[in-house]
């Protein structure tokens, strides 16, 4: 780039700030890029595309930095660059930013909402454990002001105006990667039981490569924690190209997907440092919840009764994750008896299939064990091959449809001598007879279950990984935000 610069400024005869320009509109591929010149060193050029840049405003000052989290020690104030703007910052001038075509545009400037209290570790060893620790208020945050139970409100601004469209909708698809993919699963099914339109769940990755089917009726809910990855920002541009309409959960207020959407909703789960996700995803499985639940009112597809239930059962989910925090002791003890195992196998049906593909990945991710989430009856058509006496299973069996079959896919792990860590609801007795090691969580709706369900799972992986001295918040080979292909 700096040569590129150079040339064009040499033989075009332009100025720097012209130089760059010019050479954004030759190069291809993302970038977020600063520019500086020992000949001005008042001044700053910041351009980006595809990967995230944000623009932090002082008194006098000025701060370039890849998101908001480095900046709030110093200014909350902030202006986040669309995709091929440049923004020209001069200590003597302020800001100007211009698109790559030479268009200019007014700069905003918005307000960051985090902390610098979000931002430190508040007591705990690690941010992954205090992210765990936090899901009572993320939860809680992310149902503030769209919950009401006594008025039997349920209402997500953000989407208001698109509601009708999306109950016009054929389908939904829901594109996403990674733990945002798991909580996109477990949105499937809330969906198709309460809203009664047909949903698919793509990775992103897959999606954006292979010409979907996709136009004008489309709805698309793209779901990231970050608001920057870059297979899924992909995704939600092809889905615009087709006329779909694009609807965004995400956890960073101001991020690419959140810009990039046609409307959408925050998970306000606050910000998630460890690279493990924990808490976004409840909170992303909260949303759903609250999504699915005010189109299904409207759509007439649920009953009242039946709605009040869930409500009510949403609003006790902070103080049942309390509760379900509350078996660290044993968890740590569970964990330390396997904490030497080479493979892991979490089995689980229905809505307890995504909790088991995310227990899996949050196990694999942080202590390098390796381990794979299966639909609990897909065991026999091959996994059941790699059951032997060294082979902990970890069953989420709390389902009530399916509660008989789970017990004889656990029977059939035993007759195999393959260890049995079941996730039960309190007061179970058959499941807790057959299992070698018990972790309760209250009883909620079975759509609920994965909000209590992954606690626990969050904390075995925990608590293997730390035992095996892995760097629990940033495990290797791994980014917070995959903003490269
Ligand atoms: C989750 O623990 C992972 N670190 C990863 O799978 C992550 O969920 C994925 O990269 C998607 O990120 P996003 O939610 O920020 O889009």
């Amino acid at each position: 780039m700096v040569h590129l610069i150079e040339d064009i400024r040499e033989n075009e005869n332009v100025n720097l700030d012209e130089a760059v320009r010019i050479a954004l509109t030759q190069v291809e591929g993302t970038y977020a890029i600063v520019v500086i010149s020992k000949n001005h060193p008042d001044s700053l050029i910041a351009a980006r595309k595809g990967s995230p840049l944000v623009i932090g405003v002082g008194a006098g000052e000025y701060y370039v930095a890849s998101d908001g989290a480095p900046l709030v020690e110093y200014t909350k104030n902030v202006i986040y660059l669309d995709n091929e703007d440049i923004a020209y910052i001069s200590l003597s001038q302020g800001i100007k930013i211009k698109s790559i075509n030479n268009i200019e545009r007014t700069p905003y400037i918005d307000q960051l909402e985090m902390s610098i209290t979000q931002l430190e570790k508040g007591g705990f060893e690690h941010f992954m454990l205090k992210e765990i620790y936090e899901q009572p208020k993320s939860i809680a945050d992310s149902m503030r002001g769209r919950l009401n139970v006594a008025k039997e409100i349920v209402s997500l601004g953000g989407i208001t105006e698109y509601e009708d469209k999306m109950l016009n909708a054929p389908r939904f698809t829901m594109v996403a990667c990674g733990t945002s993919w798991h909580a996109c699963l477990v949105g499937e099914y809330i969906f198709e039981e309460l809203v009664r339109i047909p949903v698919e769940v793509e990775y992103a990755s897959e999606f954006r490569y292979r010409d979907p089917i996709i136009n004008e009726k489309d709805i698309v809910i793209a779901i990231s924690q970050s608001g920057e990855t870059a297979d899924t920002l992909a995704a939600i541009e092809l889905a615009k190209e087709k006329g779909a309409t694009v609807i965004g959960i995400c956890n960073v207020a101001g991020s690419s997907i959140a810009r990039a959407t046609h409307a959408g909703s925050y998970t306000h789960a606050g910000p998630e440092i460890g690279v493990a996700s924990t808490k976004a995803f409840t909170a992303q499985v909260t949303l759903l919840l609250l999504m699915a639940l005010s189109l299904a009112k409207k759509k007439g597809t649920i009953s009242r009764s039946r709605y009040h239930e869930i409500i009510i059962a949403l609003e006790s989910i902070p103080r049942q994750i309390e509760e379900v925090l509350s078996h660290e002791k044993l968890i740590k003890e569970i964990a330390d008896r396997f904490s030497n195992a080479k493979n892991f196998l979490y089995l689980g049906r229905g809505y307890n299939f995504p909790v088991a593909l995310e227990g899996a990945l949050k196990l694999k991710e942080i202590s390098y064990i390796h381990a794979e989430g299966y639909p609990a009856a897909e065991m026999k058509h091959g996994p059941i091959a790699l059951i032997d006496e060294e082979m902990p299973v970890v069953v989420i069996a709390t389902n009530k449809g399916t509660y008989d079959k789970v017990v004889s896919n656990i029977q059939e792990v035993k007759a195999r001598k393959g260890k049995i860590i079941a996730i039960v609801t309190k007061g179970d007795e058959t499941v807790t007879s057959l299992a070698d090691y018990v972790i309760e969580i209250p009883e909620t709706e079975e759509m609920l279950v994965p909000l209590l369900a992954t606690v626990p799972l969050q904390l075995l992986s925990y608590h293997i990984a730390l035992n095996r001295g892995c760097n629990v918040d940033q495990p290797r080979n791994l980014a917070k935000s995959v903003t490269v292909e």
